[in-house]
């Protein structure tokens, strides 16, 4: 196993899709430009089908975010938002078009390549959390920093940083639990941490608030940029909660 992949389990990575298996169709994200002030992400002709179904699910033509920027988007189930951020992170690359994250365009790295880069850029709460359930709460949220020497040097204890981002999440009194023993809830919190952990460039959040009830969602959301803000991380967040999009800078509707 490569040793960036435990913040991307290679066995996990493609979970959150498994769950839905519906029916493919063309994608297409509308979208508008972000200001120039640096760019984070920018997407260009991108045509992605899981293999073997034999039709294109995610289409996007033209998709930039800038630096610091904190992007929503929106859209139906099965509509590609969880394979969007897979492209993102590089675990998936298209068969059209390119990705490129902090001015590297991903298909031109290998496998190994974007692990690597991955591991030292992005930040990725995923759908199902992929915590790693025979470690503590504390154990988790610091293991990217074992992956990622660039990560780890911005943290100079990495338990006290584990403890002041779960303290922040409302997470103070779970920290030497097994994740197991965590209620969904918190495992998304533990994950949110776990993501932010060594100020990565770029949070992928999937779905995070999705055991939330509202209150406790806004709350959330709020914390997450008060970190993104603090790292100067650029934030793409994928909900189906469309009460929360008004607090982003600009949101991103992909549809059937
Ligand atoms: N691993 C996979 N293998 C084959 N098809 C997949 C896989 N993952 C997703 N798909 C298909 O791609 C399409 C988009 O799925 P995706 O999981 O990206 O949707 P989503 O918008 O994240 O949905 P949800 O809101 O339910 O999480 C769906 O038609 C789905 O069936
Ligand atoms: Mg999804």
């Amino acid at each position: 196993m490569h040793d960036d992949n435990l913040s991307v389990p290679p066995t996990l990575a493609n979970a959150p899709a498994l769950l839905d298996q519906q029916a493919a169709a063309k994608r297409r994200v509308v979208c508008d430009t972000s200001p120039d002030e640096g760019t984070a992400v920018s997407l260009g002709g991108v045509r992605f089908a899981w293999a073997g179904n034999g039709e294109v699910d995610l289409a996007i033509d033209e998709l930039r975010v800038s630096l610091g920027e904190r992007l929503f988007v929106a859209g139906p189930s099965g509509s590609g938002k969880s394979t969007l951020l897979g492209l993102l992170a590089g675990v998936t690359v298209p068969q059209q078009g390119s990705v490129t994250i902090l001015d590297t365009e991903l298909s031109t790295l290998r496998s190994a390549e974007r692990d690597r880069f991955r591991a030292d850029h992005i930040g990725y709460i995923f759908q199902m959390f992929n915590l790693i359930p025979y470690l503590t709460v504390v154990e988790n949220v610091t293991l990217p920093l074992r992956f990622s020497a660039r990560r780890s040097g911005r943290v100079a204890n990495p338990e006290r940083e584990a403890e002041r981002l779960l303290t922040q999440l409302g997470m103070g009194d779970f920290m030497r639990r097994t994740v197991t023993r965590l209620s969904v809830g918190q495992q998304q919190r533990v994950a949110a941490a776990r993501a932010l952990i060594g100020s990565p460039e770029i949070i992928l959040a999937d779905e995070p608030t999705s055991s939330l009830d509202e209150g406790h969602s806004e709350n959330f959301v709020r914390l997450l940029f008060d970190e993104c803000e603090q790292a100067g991380s650029t934030l793409i967040f994928v909900s189906h909660d469309s009460r929360l999009a008004p607090l982003f800078d600009r949101a991103h509707r992909l549809d059937t």
